[in-house]
């Protein structure tokens, strides 16, 4: 298995190119066995998640075309519609399959997506969108069995425990586009992944109004047909880039990105010191005179992101102060402070807070990743580590982020991947 050895302490400076949103390319993909003829997604990020997507519309008769950075798919041929847990296991994402499928033959076989180490992951809000839809579903042997006579657009209300569900929304949009009638969602998720999708449908012909608000109205269309459509940059990638820059006390640009996307954590950054410099398409940031401590807490967007959570933990860590991060979306997702306090840093959970006691400094050690985003987090302690960190099972990394050895290295890192 591949490890990362990084040797910390360099302040890393240069550019940087952010790559496309792994979690509007999973959807998008996904819609397109909404749509006749050929779809041409541009601006893919070539990623462990997004190959199986890939390979799961490959294995249901899709025709596809992968030119690295863009993939051209065609799923006239597809006549399978059922998505086999080998594939559906190795990403928790792959749910986003049943509302496309469903709405395709109506009826669709898709393996549950089982647990995940960032805690329980229910699918209660995408069961029910779709029955006010008129589907019926059954779970059975670890599989949901969905199928329909017709999808009929109504009132949906999708709000949750924890507010409201991003593929739960992508999901019923996608069936409720081509719904006989108005659909109306409640509750809907608004991050930019969710918009990118509906831009990506409406342009295909669907008929989605309020994207980017919680109130979703979709008039059903007969007939979606495939486009080119260019996928936005991953705002998580952004982020965790601007993270480095800063652990590192270096200086550096961040490139292709919308700024807007980042606000909560742009605003975080600056709370604790950060200086940043924000243009149309880009963002410079540098960490010239230390960082200050700060509370967080997590939200839906345009709240700060789940998903950076845990590399914002390594950064407040060497903050002068003590933080609370509270975990609003995923509670019990702390994986990644085991090994954080392996490295140094002095965190202890509450309920659904970390309190971190701030001033540390991180050591080189062997540490493990365990999730995607926790293991971002050990790369960005490990780089501005006194000595050297090896992380094993960096698979995860590979999940979520295109050349990131190689794109760190660019920046100046001593950083290396081995077999
Ligand atoms: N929830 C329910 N019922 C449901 C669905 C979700 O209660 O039917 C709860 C979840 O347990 C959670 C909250 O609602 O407490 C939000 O979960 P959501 O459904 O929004 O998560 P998701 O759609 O499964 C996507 C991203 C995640 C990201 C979350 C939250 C993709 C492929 N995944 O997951 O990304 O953390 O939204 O923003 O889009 C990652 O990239 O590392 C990642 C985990």
């Amino acid at each position: 298995m591949d490890r990362i050895i990084v040797k910390g302490g360099v302040p890393l400076e240069g550019k940087v190119r952010i790559s496309g949103s792994k979690n509007s390319a999973l959807p998008i993909l996904a819609a397109t066995l909404l749509a006749e003829g050929t779809s041409r997604i541009e601006n893919l990020p070539f990623l462990k998640d997004t190959k199986t997507i890939l390979k799961i519309l490959n294995s249901l008769g899709a025709k596809i075309k992968l030119n690295k950075n863009s993939v051209e798919i065609n799923t006239d041929t597809v006549k399978n519609f059922t998505a086999p847990y080998d594939l559906v296991c190795l990403m928790r994402g792959s749910i986003c399959l049943l509302g496309p499928l469903l709405t395709r033959f109506k009826k669709a076989v898709v393996s549950l997506p089982g647990g995940c180490v960032i805690g329980p992951r229910p699918i209660d809000l995408h069961l029910k969108g779709l029955r006010d839809l008129g589907a019926e579903i059954k779970i059975k042997k670890g599989y949901i069995e969905a199928k329909t006579k017709k999808l009929k657009g109504r009132r949906i209300f999708l709000g949750g425990a924890f507010g409201s569900s991003v593929l739960a929304t992508a999901n019923v949009m996608m069936a409720a586009t081509l719904a006989e009638g108005e659909t109306l969602i409640e509750f809907a998720a608004c991050e930019p992944e969710i918009v990118d999708l509906a831009n990506f449908l409406n342009k295909m012909g669907a008929k989605i109004e309020g994207t980017g608000s919680h109130l979703l109205r979709i008039k059903g269309v007969r007939r979606l047909r495939g486009k080119n459509y260019k996928i936005i940059s991953d705002r998580i990638e952004a982020g965790t880039y601007l993270v480095a820059g800063l652990i590192t006390k270096g200086e550096i640009s961040i490139e292709n990105i919308n700024p807007s996307h980042l606000e909560a954590v742009i605003d975080k950054a600056e709370e604790s010191g950060a200086e940043i410099n924000l243009k149309k398409r880009s963002l410079q940031v540098k960490n010239s005179n230390g960082l200050r401590a700060v509370n967080l807490v997590t939200f839906p967007y345009p709240g700060f992101p789940t998903d950076m959570q845990a590399q914002f933990m390594a950064l407040l860590c060497l903050a002068q102060g003590t933080s609370v991060i509270t975990e609003r979306i995923f509670p019990k997702r702390f994986m990644h402070i085991g090994e954080l306090n392996r490295m140094g840093a002095d965190i202890t959970i509450e309920g659904d807070s970390a309190i971190l006691k701030g001033d540390r400094t991180f050591v080189g050690t062997k540490v493990m990743a365990s999730d995607l985003r926790a293991s971002a987090a050990l790369v960005l302690a490990a780089l501005a580590a006194r000595g050297e960190t090896e992380i094993s099972r960096v698979y995860h990394l590979d999940r979520g982020y295109e050349r990131l050895v190689e794109k760190l290295t660019e920046l100046g890192a001593d950083i290396k991947r081995i077999n």
